[in-house]
């Protein structure tokens, strides 16, 4: 089969495309002919060598996937070959990536993709789907009626955040870097969005939310804790999920005064149990048109490295040149 694997941590030239022995599902996992693949920045930081994780040799990058089961194993019970799937969570923790026309996933690690919803919608709704699920619902206990700020509504998570928050029915605040993304967060059910670039966020914060915000979600790899934790309501609850380096300076006196919360969690940590939960709602919400998968873009799997390259160069370099998800196809 044709994948997208290293053979070492390095830049994203060290993506080669070509040919590699097609897995052999174990007792418990399902071969899946991928149809569509989807970029995270995780990607990137696992390929890159920034977080160290345990890395099959050759290791195909890469979390997302959506396809069609062509065999299962003996002991696979929620699936049979012909059943269209997605999920996450691949290319960590020693598990192999889902770059690749084939993969092999462990059944717990996979959901049914609904009839009507595209491989391509299913894999770039999958790992930024089940973050902000875990996030506002496990994490933050958002309520209708609550106002949720959340940094870049047109950015993978954060379009995942805005139209979750909706449909839990909170009143949203979000950012975004131009008015072209201004315009997509609206779309996507942000009852305010601050352009940060030209805006002061915090005066706009305090004046759409003079009471403060009930959650607080940063997406930003180096946080501006006084600026998020004076925006605070009491009891306010702060998700904080991006940024292994971010040593901010933290406001502690305004924290515990107001009765604050503050999460911290990486999706890949949840059990198959809490994940499979989130699934469970993503699914219904996308075919009751609730949430849909923010695209920017769909490239062909040959062209992975150029793909890790642009989403490095938005996420970490902050170019914002990728509004949603790049996903790629075999
Ligand atoms: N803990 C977890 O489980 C988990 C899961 C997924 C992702 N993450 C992390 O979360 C972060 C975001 O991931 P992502 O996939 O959403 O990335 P992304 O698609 O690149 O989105 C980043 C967002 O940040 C916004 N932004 C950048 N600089 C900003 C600033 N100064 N002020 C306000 N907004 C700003 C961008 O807005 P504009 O484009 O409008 O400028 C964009 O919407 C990454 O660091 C990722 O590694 C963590």
């Amino acid at each position: 089969m044709k994948a997208a694997h290293i053979q070492q941590p390095g830049p994203p030239e060290n993506i080669l495309y070509d040919e590699l022995p097609s897995p052999i599902p174990g007792p418990t996992q399902c071969l899946v002919k991928v149809g569509a693949v989807a970029v995270n920045p995780v990607d990137t930081y696992i390929r890159g060598g920034m977080i160290q994780m345990p890395l099959p040799s050759p290791f195909i990058v890469g979390c997302d996937l959506a396809g069609t089961v062509m065999s299962v194993g003996a002991r696979v019970a929620a699936f049979e070959p012909g059943d269209r799937v997605w999920g996450t969570n691949q290319g960590l923790l020693g598990r192999q990536g889902t770059f690749a026309e084939f993969c092999a996933v462990d059944e717990c690690w996979l959901y049914p993709t609904p009839a009507g919803v595209s491989d391509e919608e299913a894999a770039a709704a999958a790992l930024v789907g089940l973050t902000a699920h875990l996030g506002l619902v496990r994490d933050a206990g958002l309520r209708k009626g609550e106002t949720i700020f959340v940094h870049g509504g047109s950015g993978g998570v954060g379009s995942m955040v805005v139209q979750m928050a909706k449909t839990i029915g909170a009143r949203v605040i979000t950012t975004a870097g131009s008015d072209l993304k201004a315009e997509l967060c609206r779309k996507l059910g942000a009852d305010f969005v601050v352009l940060y670039k030209t805006q002061n966020v915090e005066a706009e914060v305090k004046r759409l939310a003079p009471a403060g915000v009930n959650v607080w979600w940063e997406t930003l790899r180096e946080p501006d804790l006084d600026l998020a934790v004076g925006a605070l309501a009491a009891r306010g609850r702060m998700i904080v999920m991006a940024g292994r380096e971010a040593r901010p300076p933290f406001p502690v006196g305004p924290f515990y005064v107001k009765g604050c919360t503050l999460r911290g969690f990486v999706m890949f940590m949840a059990t198959p149990e809490e994940q499979s939960d989130c699934a469970e709602d993503i699914n219904r919400w996308l075919v009751e048109g609730k949430l849909k998968a923010n695209i920017d873009r769909v490239l062909p799997l040959s062209q992975a490295a150029a793909a890790h390259r642009l989403q490095e160069e938005s996420t970490m370099g902050r170019t914002g040149a990728v509004s949603g998800k790049i996903v790629l196809k075999p």
